[in-house]
């Protein structure tokens, strides 16, 4: 006999701990991503996990995320980055942080392999049609790829960010 499920309308916010500031562990950042759809629906699985999201600081990302937005305004921490994506980059490892690029690449760890995160960690997106420049994605820590048995060459990017930032995550 199967259990009977129910949806309480009660059940979406007492299963959620509220909006989340910044704890600086896990960010997302779409350093490349155009689209405001993409940045939109990154944004919102930035919340889900409890992640920061980190895109350039210029007019086109701002007016892309107010636009992408659908949180309502409560978003999670967004990392402005400047002076340039690579600088930024750069500052992050200085840091300590680990860099992981997903991407479709030689020698990438598959996703089903991949652990979460026990250290700060930026995860970098790439463009919807040129991907990740191949000089970032040469001194990245580690490259993630998410396997595929399909016709299509690739998966939507904010489809890919989300499954590797769950797992980053823990809760995948
Ligand atoms: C639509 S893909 C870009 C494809 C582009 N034509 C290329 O050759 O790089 C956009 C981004 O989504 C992510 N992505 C899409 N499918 C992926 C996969 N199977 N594994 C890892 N990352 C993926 C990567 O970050 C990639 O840069």
């Amino acid at each position: 006999m199967s259990a009977t499920k129910t949806k309480p309308k009660t059940l979406q916010s007492s299963r959620r701990q509220g909006r989340h500031g910044c704890w600086d562990h896990l960010i997302v950042a779409p350093l490349w991503v155009a689209y405001d759809a993409n940045l939109g629906t990154l944004l919102r699985t930035c919340d889900a996990v409890g992640a920061c999201l980190a895109v350039p600081k210029t007019a086109h990302y701002q007016n892309a995320l107010s636009i992408g937005d659908t949180l309502g305004g409560r978003r999670p921490c967004i990392h402005w980055v400047a002076p340039s994506k690579e600088k930024w980059i750069a500052s992050q490892r200085t840091a300590g942080k680990r860099i992981v690029a997903v991407e479709l690449a030689e020698g990438a760890i598959p996703l089903p392999r991949l652990t979460p995160a026990r250290e700060p960690t930026v995860m970098l997106l790439g463009h919807e049609h040129n991907g990740i420049p191949d000089d970032v994605l040469a001194w990245a820590d580690d490259c993630v790829e998410i396997p595929m048995i399909g016709c299509g060459a690739s998966l939507n990017v904010a489809v890919a960010g989300s499954l590797v930032v769950y797992r980053l995550a823990g809760l995948a």
